[in-house]
């Protein structure tokens, strides 16, 4: 157990001391989580690890800790947070019922990587729904964050803790990246597990419907409500979409360099990558290629990074988002990355990968 206090170059330039901790990510050290609690309870912003990505966490219950998120992550005002809980207990002061369905998900998925959409109660801040009549709750999967939510004794607001349009953080430096100096506290839990957010599912429409792919997939929730269904914005494209969730109308998980995806038989994917990669080269671009174990040495030029094995999608969709900002560590200009097949777990990946792009989805 120690603390890191980060040098002092990093701290001159920014407006805010920033302390980050380290702590025991499965055994978290309970003065360490008092610490953070206590600046939780002060209005004050904390980012922590959770299963998914690290999260900014702030007092769910007061407007102007809230508030304070939008500020420090540059988010628009319109996009409401979710509310972390670490009980089930918590969660009925907060909704104004539990459908059936929730309970079933919530005892077969929580703590898990999955957001429910609920009617809110009174409690809740406008800031919070950004003016919805709906609030989005989950109980995350990780010792620190539930040790933290729970001796701050309030539920905890927080987006992922990245600038908003970045990629989610999975590491603490990630976090530390893009926040450092904007809050009072990181702490550093190592490496999230799923790599990618929550699934947003929608019980409060005629038929429950995931607003964001994550985690937990659709073959994982059939079992339990047959009737799920994707939003459209997930499966198709078009200006006259719009997506339920308002995140999800946002170019989102961005590298800075320029991502096109390309889909289709692998052998033919790589054939398209390495053919485009030449082109780009010959005009001076520096490429970056994002490939996956199975491919990584048939490329011929280019920056090459495997962001993980197509025989266990769990590991593309942990590294993702590291890779993207490796990439942009490296300063490449163009990133040519693998798409994966639209299923399972796919689905959440080809959805960030969609939106790191722009949409830049070839079929090959
Ligand atoms: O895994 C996660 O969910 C992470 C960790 C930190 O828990 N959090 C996260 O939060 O990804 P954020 O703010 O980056 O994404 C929340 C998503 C957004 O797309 C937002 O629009 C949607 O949830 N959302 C929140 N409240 C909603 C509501 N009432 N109705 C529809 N969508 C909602
Ligand atoms: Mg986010």
């Amino acid at each position: 157990m120690y603390n890191i206090y980060l040098e002092n170059e990093r701290r001159c330039i920014e407006s805010m001391d920033t302390k980050v901790i380290r702590v025991n990510p499965k055994n978290p050290e309970e003065e360490l989580i008092k610490e953070a609690a206590e600046l939780i309870k002060g209005g004050k912003l904390v980012a922590f690890p959770t299963e998914t990505v690290y999260g900014l966490g702030a007092n769910g219950l007061d407007e102007d800790a809230s508030s304070k998120i939008f500020i420090a992550k540059g988010r628009p005002q319109d996009n409401p947070l979710i509310l972390h809980i670490s009980s089930l207990e918590e969660l009925k002061p907060l909704v104004k019922s539990i459908p059936k369905e929730a309970e079933m998900i919530a005892e077969r998925f929580w703590p898990g990587p999955i957001t429910m959409i609920f009617e809110r109660s009174s409690l809740i801040p406008d800031v919070i729904t950004a003016g919805l009549e709906t609030v989005a709750i989950r109980m995350p999967n990780h010792p620190v964050a539930l040790d933290l939510i729970k001796a701050s004794g309030v539920p905890i607001a927080a987006p992922s803790a990245n600038t908003s349009g970045k990629p989610s953080p999975t590491l603490a430096e990630h976090v530390i990246e893009d926040l450092y100096g904007k809050i009072h506290m990181i702490i550093d839990g190592g490496a999230t597990g799923v790599g990618l957010e929550s699934t947003v599912l929608d019980l409060t429409g005629d038929r429950p419907t995931i607003l964001r792919p994550g985690g937990v997939t659709l073959e994982d929730l059939r079992p339990i409500i047959p009737d799920v269904a994707l939003d459209l914005s997930i499966i198709k494209d078009g200006e006259n979409i719009i997506p339920k969730s308002p995140g999800q109308k946002y170019r989102h998980y961005a590298p800075k360099a320029d991502m096109t995806v390309y889909c289709g038989k692998t052998e033919d994917i790589v054939k398209a990558i390495n053919k485009r990669a030449k082109e780009l080269m010959e005009e001076g671009k520096k490429v970056g290629i994002m490939a996956t174990d199975e491919t990584k040495d048939i490329y011929e030029e280019g920056i090459v990074i495997s962001v993980g094995t197509r025989k266990d999608k769990r590991t593309i969709a942990h590294n993702l988002f590291n890779v993207l900002r490796v990439f942009d560590e490296k300063k490449v200009h163009v990133i040519l990355a693998e798409g994966v097949e639209f299923e399972d777990l796919g689905i959440a990946i080809m959805n960030r990968m969609k939106k790191a792009s722009g949409g830049k989805i070839i079929d090959v």
